[in-house]
């Protein structure tokens, strides 16, 4: 709880600094890259304003631009299909951080060598 805090806290700070920064200035994390495609705050966070510390985006507003099954199929010769597999449909932030590294989540239990952007 209290390390959440301190991370939210920080996280915070260092969203205010991306925010201040031209769009595309860092390409890091998953909302950077975005946000260098001209897209905005608001494209992934529905709410009006700033998104505020807590802030949640729903796998329906990825899915609004990424298909689904085209992804599935885009990655179908990888090792393991990481759009596609038994956990079925798994949230998308739970591998593609919106601004911190991506993970890949099915590594908890298995040990694949893919690299999520
Ligand atoms: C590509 C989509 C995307 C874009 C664009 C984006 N975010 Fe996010 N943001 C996320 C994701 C994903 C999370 C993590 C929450 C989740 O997993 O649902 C998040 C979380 C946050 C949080 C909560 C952080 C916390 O730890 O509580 C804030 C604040 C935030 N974003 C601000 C912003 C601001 C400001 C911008 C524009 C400069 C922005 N976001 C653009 C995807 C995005
Ligand atoms: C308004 C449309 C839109 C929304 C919403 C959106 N994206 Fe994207 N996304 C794009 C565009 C445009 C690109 C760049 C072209 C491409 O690679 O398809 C992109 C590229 C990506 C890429 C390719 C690698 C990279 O990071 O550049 C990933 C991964 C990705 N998006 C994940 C997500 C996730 C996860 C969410 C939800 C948190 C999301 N997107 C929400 C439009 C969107
Ligand atoms: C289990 C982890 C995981 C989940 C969950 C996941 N992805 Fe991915 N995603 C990856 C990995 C790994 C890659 C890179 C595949 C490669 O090496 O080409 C990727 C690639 C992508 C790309 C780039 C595809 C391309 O080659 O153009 C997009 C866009 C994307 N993901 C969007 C999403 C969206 C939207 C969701 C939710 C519906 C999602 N992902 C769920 C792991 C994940
Ligand atoms: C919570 C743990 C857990 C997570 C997370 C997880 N798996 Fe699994 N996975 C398992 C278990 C348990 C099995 C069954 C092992 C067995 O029967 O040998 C399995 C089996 C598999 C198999 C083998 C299935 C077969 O028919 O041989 C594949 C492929 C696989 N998982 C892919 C994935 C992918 C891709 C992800 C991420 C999207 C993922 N797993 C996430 C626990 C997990």
């Amino acid at each position: 709880m209290l390390k959440n805090s301190i991370s939210a806290a920080l996280c915070a700070s260092l969203l205010a600094l991306f925010a201040a920064a031209p769009a595309g200035a860092a390409d890091h994390f998953t909302a950077d890259r975005h946000l260098g495609y001209g897209l905005k705050c608001e494209t992934c966070h529905k709410s009006a304003g700033m998104p505020q510390p807590g802030a949640r985006v729903s796998k329906d507003t990825c899915k609004s631009c990424h298909d689904p099954a085209e992804l599935a199929k885009k990655t179908a010769k990888l090792d393991q299909n990481p759009h596609y597999n038994h956990l079925g449909d798994v949230n998308c932030t739970e591998c593609h951080k919106g601004h911190q590294p991506s993970t890949l989540m099915c590594n908890d239990c298995h040990k694949f060598n893919l690299k999520t952007p």
